[in-house]
């Protein structure tokens, strides 16, 4: 897979990507991650690439030329273009799964007051993270990218996400336990150290079922 993230703050995915699994996704060439700094294609003579919104109101709009421009650069017929906007769909793991299947990425990360709406008619999509407001869209770029990359083939272990809250099952992760199996007078559940594997399961899906009725039901609809 590739994926060209439209930034203005490429410096901000240091360390994000460049440690652990998405750092190996991409040594072993499992998926090529570009940054655009679409500064660079502003036709501005002060290399502006937003300005004041029509209409008047507070804040700065970012302009569809520098955009459009860096994205026509680099788009072709297999790409597929998001949008990072809080008026986006919201953004669930279904969403990953799909999206893992593309071979082309474009993800466009906004800043200030957001975008010139007619920015809209160049992209596939647009997604939000969540019900709260960032002061931009790169955070969101990093959440998209990591849910998105650990699920490409060879990755991490298939049982592994075949096994995560929000899979095709709709519940929330049983809880785990570790070595020692007493800390600090805390016993691990009897049943996880039985060695009944039958048992085990059981117990695991019931306590999904019980955590997800509890703090999420509804993911239970
Ligand atoms: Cl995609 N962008 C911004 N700026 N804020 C958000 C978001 C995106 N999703 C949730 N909040």
């Amino acid at each position: 897979m590739k994926i060209d993230i439209l930034t203005l703050f490429p410096d901000m995915f240091d360390g994000v990507f460049t440690e652990s699994i998405i750092k190996r996704a991409q040594e072993s060439g499992k998926v090529e991650i570009n940054f655009h700094d679409f500064r660079k294609f502003t036709l501005d003579p002060h290399l502006k690439v937003d300005d004041t919104p029509f209409g008047g109101g507070a804040g700065m709009v970012l302009m569809c030329q520098p955009i459009v421009d860096c994205l026509e650069s680099i788009k072709t017929d297999k790409s597929k273009v998001i949008l990072l906007t809080p008026s986006g769909v919201p953004y669930k793991q279904k969403m990953a799964y799909d999206l893992s299947k593309e071979e082309h990425l474009i993800i466009i990360c906004g800043h200030y007051e957001g975008f010139d709406e007619r920015i809209l008619n160049f992209v596939d999509m647009e997604v939000s993270i969540g019900d709260y407001v960032l002061t931009g869209g790169e955070i969101p770029a990093m959440v998209l990218v990591d849910s998105i990359v650990r699920l490409l083939p060879g990755v991490i272990n298939e049982q592994s996400h075949l096994e995560d809250s929000f899979n095709e099952n709709y519940l929330l992760d049983y809880p785990t336990y570790t070595k020692p199996r007493v800390y600090r007078g805390m016993e691990v559940p009897e049943v996880l150290v039985s060695g009944d594997h039958a048992k085990v399961d059981k117990w695991r899906y019931e306590q999904s079922l019980k955590k997800t009725e509890e703090r999420r039901p509804d993911l239970l609809k």
